[in-house]
């Protein structure tokens, strides 16, 4: 359903996943602005959404621990929904920096939510993991399966979740969901918006996707876990897929006549293995991918995807992209890059 007069606000806009939420919120109809303090990304990015949307996105650059400035700032301000995106998140440096993870990703949460009680918002969406789900569990993981983080990063967002819960409990008229996503992978089709990999890359797409660029083969963690070929299964869905998640978590949200918290799957329901990747990549571009295979990687489970089936529903969202789409986007991001720098 289109909707043209309600205004979103999107924090970690310039991400990865907000920057394709942004244009997907822009295609349905809805006015946008961002927060951003551009820890992990670049301004460049609004300019890009401009040429894919045809909208200039304001961008409010701030910090969201900055519970002063947020005051200053947002008084005044009305929101119909926030989509609170912001946060750090990889695993292994939440292994390193386990305070920066809980400062920056349940301070920041906090900060949203500061947010919307300023702004008089009642609609709310953070975006959680499938890193909450105990890895000890048979997959497919449902959002009733067993919770157990087991890294830092994992553990910041299951509190994200309960402190969410409990505020939406305690707090009249207020509506929230949770989207817990498993792999995002893949760019904008038109290569123009994708995953900053300025630090090292840690998703296997932008890992398969680095390799082929630097030539430098990357290593396959194991090929002896009992799957079919041996490499490790996730549930990888493009990141265009993710973003129209938001859409349908919004419209789900407006058509709730009473307070209520939600959790849901975002993934496909489906595995695909390390290999299978690799060759995509390979079938879909006519490109070589230097890999070479190691040892298993400790913490990592053989398996692990979505039951989606919720999502689907509820929601009614579905992903509609392939591997295919989610090896050559990636590609094209890569390309794209390159012939600007
Ligand atoms: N990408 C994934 O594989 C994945 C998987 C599951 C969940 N998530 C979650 O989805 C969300 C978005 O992920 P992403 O891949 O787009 O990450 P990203 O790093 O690309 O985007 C996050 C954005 O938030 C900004 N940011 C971080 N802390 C901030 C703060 N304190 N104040 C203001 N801005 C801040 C960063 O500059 C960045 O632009 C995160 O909450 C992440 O935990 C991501």
């Amino acid at each position: 359903m289109i909707n043209t007069r309600k205004k979103i606000l999107v924090t970690g806009g310039a991400g990865y996943i907000g920057s394709h939420t942004i244009v997907e919120l822009v295609a349905a109809g809805y006015d946008v602005v961002s927060i951003d303090n551009f820890s992990n990304s670049n301004p460049l990015v609004f300019e890009r959404i401009e040429t894919i949307t045809g909208k200039r996105i304001e961008n409010i650059e701030i910090d969201l621990c900055d519970y002063k400035k947020l005051e200053e700032v947002f008084q005044g301000k009305t929101f119909d929904a926030i989509i609170h995106l912001a946060a750090f998140k990889s695993v292994p440096d939440s292994l390193k920096n386990p305070l920066a993870y809980y400062q920056n990703n349940v301070d920041g949460l906090l900060g949203a939510l500061l947010i919307s009680k300023l702004c008089k918002t009642s609609h709310f969406i953070f975006s959680s993991t499938c890193a909450v789900y105990d890895p000890e569990t048979v997959p497919p993981y449902a959002e009733i399966s067993p919770i157990k983080p087991g890294t830092p990063y994992g553990m910041t967002k299951l509190l994200g979740e309960q402190l969410l819960e409990d505020y939406v409990k305690n707090t009249e008229g207020c509506k929230a969901i949770t989207l817990r996503y498993f792999n995002p992978a893949g760019a904008h089709p038109s290569g123009l918006l994708g995953e900053n990999t300025d630090k090292a890359p840690e998703n296997l797409v932008s890992v398969v996707t680095d390799a082929v660029k630097t030539g430098k083969p990357f290593t396959v963690f194991g090929d002896d876990y009992a799957t079919p070929d041996g490499t490790c299964v996730r549930d990888y869905l493009h990141v265009a897929d993710v973003a129209k998640a938001h859409v349908s978590a919004l419209e789900h949200l407006d058509a709730a006549t009473s307070s209520f918290y939600d959790v849901f799957n975002i993934g496909t329901g489906k595995g695909i293995s390390v290999k299978e990747i690799i060759s995509a990549f390979e079938t879909e571009n006519n490109i070589k991918v230097p890999y070479e295979v190691g040892a298993r990687r400790a913490g990592d489970m053989p398996i692990a995807y979505a039951d989606a089936s919720k999502a689907a529903s509820l929601l009614q969202w579905v992903p509609k992209y392939s591997l295919a789409d989610i090896v050559k986007t990636a590609w094209g991001w890569e390309l794209k890059k390159n012939q600007e720098r």
